[in-house]
């Protein structure tokens, strides 16, 4: 595929600072390189820019608002674009929240070419707070929640349309950390959750192969990759660690799954944070996992 690099350096939505250091982190841990080797055509676009973190309590609910808002809208446009050149956006964060930028564009872009969208997000977390909800007001907590309709308009209705996308197209893998009001909106919208009690139980090709059901020629598949899916052994650089994540040959399997589909059309890779990392491990890891989404294995030819 064609791919191209969209470094989105901000943690606006975070609770921790940090985050904004992710693209270059990735960059440094060969990224490209990485991609080239699979034989993708690679362009880094270079990173775009907003605001900057202001570093305030929540207001409302929500912290940073404005910010995430201005950030989000220049991710939506800079996401759109690519798909709308035939190219894979691959989105570097920065924290979670731009995953409702990327994620709006990507079912905009379904929605104008008649495809069907299918998102993975892979995170120990559900994402799926509102701001009366929320324990932190950080909106890297949200993004699941505003996509699905619940939140400011000035987010919900980013690609001009209400709601960007349904429950139904969502299927979360590796959650280990759901807040007490989030949990209760899980199970009202019948969010499809495999957690890691349930990857504990069936094994993660099970898990992938449930995940990946009904995929079709016509699918769109999104993965939003949040670091902290995995365990924190492997990937110390987050700021929101939960113990007992995916281990790194669970996270391969789960990358190699998906690329085995064909169907992948758009990435975000979000919340590493390297003032958090040993030494650029995480950014490593994640590129290792990155080069596995694109059809890295170790005997199979491309
Ligand atoms: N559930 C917590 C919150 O809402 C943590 C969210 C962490 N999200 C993330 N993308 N790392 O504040
Ligand atoms: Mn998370
Ligand atoms: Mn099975
Ligand atoms: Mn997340």
């Amino acid at each position: 595929p064609r791919v191209s690099l969209i470094g989105a350096p901000t943690d606006v939505g975070a609770g921790v600072r940090g985050a904004s250091m992710g693209p270059e982190a990735l960059r440094v841990a060969q990224l490209q390189p990485a991609l080239e080797a699979q034989g993708c055509d690679v362009i880094d676009r270079g990173n775009l820019s907003g605001p900057p973190n202001p570093w305030q309590p929540p207001v409302n609910g929500y912290r940073h608002l404005d910010e995430v808002v201005a950030w989000n809208q220049v991710v939506h446009e800079a996401v759109h674009a690519e798909l709308q050149q035939g190219r894979l956006p691959l989105l570097l964060g920065g924290d979670h929240c731009l995953g409702i930028g990327s994620i709006s564009a990507v079912a905009r872009y379904c929605r104008e070419t008649g495809k069907k969208l299918r998102v993975l997000w892979l995170d120990a977390h559900a994402d799926f707070n509102t701001n009366t909800l929320t324990p932190t007001g950080n909106v890297h907590g949200m993004p699941v929640a505003v996509l699905c309709g619940h939140g400011p308009q000035a987010l919900t209705h980013l690609g001009g349309h209400h709601p960007a996308i349904k429950p139904q197209m969502v299927r979360q893998i590796g959650i280990r950390s759901v807040d007490a009001g989030e949990k209760r909106l899980v199970h009202a919208e019948n969010l499809e959750v495999f957690d890691m009690r349930y990857i504990d139980e069936m094994g993660m090709r099970h898990t992938m192969e449930m995940a990946l059901a009904l995929l079709d020629a016509q699918t769109h598949l999104h993965v939003s990759f949040d670091v902290d899916f995995l365990d924190a052994e492997v990937a110390p650089g987050v700021g929101t660690t939960v113990r007992g994540g995916p281990t790194y040959r669970e996270a391969q399997l789960c990358m190699e799954m998906i690329a085995d589909t064909g169907r992948l059309g758009s990435l975000d890779v979000v919340e590493l944070n390297p003032a958090l990392d040993v030494r650029n491990q995480t950014a490593e890891v994640a590129v290792d996992l990155i080069a596995s989404l694109f059809g890295k294995s170790t005997l199979m030819r491309r």
